[in-house]
């Protein structure tokens, strides 16, 4: 297979050390993904045992976006981590994971006003910094997935209880490390109720909670102090989104926000790393500087193609990267770039159904088998073709 390997991929397969001792084989994540097969109260699935397992060879998995409590759930069928069953059920996640050799991130999360189930659960209305509604011609962004539109009418939190949300986290923390995760994940963006606390149109708020960058960013660093002192810095990352104004979220000053965030953020000293999105990865300006800014390792990805990252890798720019579509339909994506192997298609209709099809189904690469190991349009074995297909 040597012959064919593409060029210029190696720097993704050099081992990268996290603070804390985490060693990651290679420079590819498996990024979070909400995929909706746990049962219906959020304790994960055997589905999903499988689904972890089968990818255990990316350099880190990162669960679905995953929910510390009742109101902050937002899709039918999310996994969560509130309850003892739920850490339960993870822990057979992270163990067969373990056995695999690999390792595994917990993504916590609070939706916030994205959400209109909750009447389906309990006649409670969803919560957010204030009553802004997200605007009911809001455009879903995903295919397929169970929820119902309109958006409810949040209730805004009163200020006493926005330390017990962040409370909150820091359960689902604790129940991160019984359940065997190498480390959790701040979710503070994509629109989602840490991001609405940051963000200027759906925060209103007069209290010590919104105004100010400094007031708007409270939340967030109370949920990070508070998962802090659960298990360390080193088993705690967080995610931002700057720019991605997605469930109508309004970016209007991202350089004096996120350069505050970033400041409050090396003062937490030992931070695992901190995962970034942009749209313009490549090109943006508030990346390098954000970059530039922060004291510790960085995950950065913007959908580009295996080279590009590689490339970003060998100069610095970034410390590791991943892809989420490329590894719903190739369970062995770092042993297929590497060995310059034909990529499978992800079929987007199966993302959000509810079972193995489109989730544990798709197949390794099999030697024996070269034709049964690609699904969706086949690619050329090519270098070329091969970094095309990643750019799904
Ligand atoms: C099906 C699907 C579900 C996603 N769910 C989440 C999520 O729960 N949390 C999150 O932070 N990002 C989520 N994302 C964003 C991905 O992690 C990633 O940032 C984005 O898809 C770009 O990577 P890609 O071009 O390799 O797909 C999701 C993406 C997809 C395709």
């Amino acid at each position: 297979m040597n012959d064919m390997k593409p060029m210029g991929l190696e720097p993704l397969y050099t081992p990268l050390q996290l603070p804390g001792g985490l060693t990651l084989p290679n420079r590819i994540a498996m990024l979070p993904m909400t995929r909706v097969r746990a049962e219906i109260d959020g304790t994960p699935s055997d589905l999903m045992v499988e689904f972890f397992a089968q990818r255990a060879s990316a350099g880190l998995l990162f669960t679905d976006s995953t929910p510390v409590s009742a109101v902050g759930r937002g899709f039918l069928n999310a996994p969560a981590m509130f309850t003892t069953e739920h850490a339960l059920g993870w822990r057979k996640v992270t163990d067969a994971v373990h056995a695999k050799g690999g390792r595994i991130i917990l993504q916590i999360n609070h939706v916030g006003r994205v959400n209109n189930l909750q009447f389906l659960q309990r006649n409670i209305a969803p919560v957010a910094p204030s009553a802004v509604r997200i605007p009911r011609n809001s455009r879903m962004i995903t295919i397929n997935i169970p929820r119902i539109t309109p958006y409810e009418m949040p209730r805004a939190l009163e200020t006493e209880e926005i330390p017990l949300v962040a409370d909150e986290f820091e359960r689902a923390a604790r129940l991160a490390v019984f359940a065997g995760f190498d480390g959790v994940e701040v979710h503070a963006d994509s629109g989602y109720l840490i991001h609405q606390f940051l963000s200027t149109n759906v925060n209103q708020r007069t209290d010590r909670y919104g105004g100010s960058v400094q007031n708007r960013a409270r939340f967030a660093l109370e949920v990070l102090d508070k998962v802090i002192a659960v298990n360390g810095p080193e088993y705690v990352s967080i995610k931002l989104t700057p720019g991605f104004q997605v469930h109508n979220i309004e970016e209007d000053d991202i350089p004096e926000k996120y350069s505050y965030f970033i400041d409050q953020l090396n003062q937490r000293k030992g931070l695992s790393f901190l995962h970034l999105y942009f749209g313009d990865l490549a090109s943006s300006e508030v990346f390098r500087s954000m970059r530039q800014q922060f004291n510790g390792r960085v995950l950065a990805e913007g959908s580009l193609k295996a080279l590009q990252y590689a490339q970003m890798v060998a100069s610095g720019a970034l410390d590791f990267t991943g892809f989420a579509r490329a590894f719903i339909s190739n369970p062995d994506l770092p042993e297929r770039l590497r060995a310059g192997l034909p990529i499978s298609q992800p079929d987007m209709n199966t993302t959000y159904s509810l079972g193995a099809e489109g989730y544990t189904d798709y197949p390794k690469w099999n030697a024996a088998d070269p034709e049964g190991s690609v699904v969706g349009p086949k690619q050329h074995d090519d270098a070329d073709a091969l970094l095309q297909a990643l750019n799904i």
